[in-house]
């Protein structure tokens, strides 16, 4: 849809806010004072993510409905590129088919020059693979707003000479921009077809903005609360992926439930020493959130780092994690592996490798160094409780 029309639809929409609001009523009919949303990112989560942002927009007076979704450009077998599928379409044709985003949802492949966009957006969503996150941030510097506000839906750190960095640190650094983390049990596909779920948004200091963020994404179908806790939510959501590959092994060598339940057990404890070690006021409560226990438990049932470790196990560790990536998902990226990896680096530079046995041995299994019946061969004398 034009710009034009979008913004002539969106005079006409009313404010439904579906909790509390924290913008006031003058400045929400005022459009120069209307939020702005980018999101950058377009996978499987992006693109789920962009469609219930999209129908958020469109219905409330506080935001622009145009959502602008950035794309890393793909060509596809059909020689037609992706961005310009997307728009063709109103479908991510390759990461989530089937699933209209909404038509207020505009695909653009030039990060940069998302340019007038981009410079105009007071809110950017961040939600591509970790890997990539530095880059991007590193291209946007001096091309966004300086009051702009970002989320990172982005599962993953960054392990660095000083110490491991979050990847909502790495934003705010490399930006200086305040930023928010939203993570949940949210195995995307099931959200697409809005299937009832929950997510947590983390945030540092100021409750607004954390109620903003919560304003975006909440609808009827992803019920989102938030917590005073950005590294506990973001810890949560990045190390249940490590603990998602030992539930795959599990499976993949038919061990059963008691097994997996008692790996999902053991690695919510390391999950929880470990976030408190690193950032002491991390909070217990946390871990009951939809970011902990809930994420955790959905990430070892489904999701795709099980699934591929699954395969992996089943194989005897006979091909790479990079093979049965490539493989069984399509474009789609593991975070499991490279974050077992990270997390192993911190665990060795300080000195803490027998304090967390789990985390250890999956590193060890998914870089060929152990077999995966190691996953249930160490002892867990060692790990002390926090
Ligand atoms: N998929 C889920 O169910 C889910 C749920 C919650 C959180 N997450 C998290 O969301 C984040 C994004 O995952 P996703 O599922 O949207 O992505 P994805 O794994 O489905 O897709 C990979 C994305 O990376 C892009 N890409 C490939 N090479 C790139 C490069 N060199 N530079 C930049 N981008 C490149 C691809 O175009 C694609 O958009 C991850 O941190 C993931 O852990 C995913």
């Amino acid at each position: 849809m034009a710009p034009a029309a979008l913004e002539a639809q969106s005079q006409q929409k009313e404010e439904t806010v579906a909790h509390n609001s924290v913008l006031s009523s003058s400045s929400v009919n005022d459009t120069t004072h209307r939020s702005k949303v980018s999101v950058i990112g377009s996978g499987n989560w992006g693109s789920v993510a962009s469609k219930l942002i999209a129908s958020n927009t469109f219905r409330l007076n506080s935001f622009h409905d145009e959502v602008r979704m950035w794309v890393y450009e793909e060509t596809l077998q059909s020689g037609e590129k992706l961005t310009d599928a997307i728009n063709r379409t109103n479908e991510n044709v390759k990461y989530l088919p089937g699933i209209k985003l909404g038509n207020n949802v505009v695909a653009d492949p030039d990060l940069e020059n998302t340019g007038t966009n981009l410079r105009d957006a007071n809110m950017l969503v961040f939600v591509t693979p970790h890997q990539f996150m530095e880059g991007i941030c590193k291209r946007l510097v001096g091309k966004i707003r300086a009051d702009a506000e970002a989320i990172s839906l982005v599962k993953g750190m960054e392990v660095k000479m000083e110490g491991p960095c979050m990847i909502s640190s790495l934003i705010s650094q490399i930006l200086g921009i305040s930023c928010s983390v939203l993570m949940g049990a949210n195995i995307a596909n099931e959200i697409a077809v809005e299937k009832f779920s929950e997510a947590t948004v983390g945030y540092r200091q100021n409750r607004d903005v954390a109620e903003r963020w919560v304003q975006l994404f909440y609808t009827p179908y992803f019920i989102v609360t938030a917590v005073q806790d950005v590294e506990g939510v973001e810890l949560c959501g990045t190390l249940k992926n490590v603990v998602a590959l030992a539930a795959g092994f599990v499976d993949g060598l038919e061990m059963g439930n008691n097994t997996k339940a008692a790996i999902m057990r053991l690695g919510l404890r390391e999950m929880k020493a470990f976030s408190k070690l690193l950032f002491p006021s991390v909070k217990d409560s946390t871990f009951f959130e939809s970011c902990g226990v809930a994420d955790l438990i959905t990430t070892c049932l489904g999701g795709r780092n099980r699934k591929v470790a699954e395969a992996y196990a089943k194989n005897g560790g006979r091909r790479s994690f990079d093979e049965l990536e490539a493989e069984m998902l399509q474009g789609q990226k593991l975070q499991g592996v490279s974050t077992a990896r990270e997390v192993y680096e911190v665990l060795s530079h300080r000195g803490w490798l027998e304090l967390f046995p789990l985390f250890a041995t999956v590193h060890e299994i998914s870089s060929g160094l152990l077999p995966p019946s190691a996953i249930v061969e160490y002892s867990e004398k060692q790990v002390r409780s926090f």
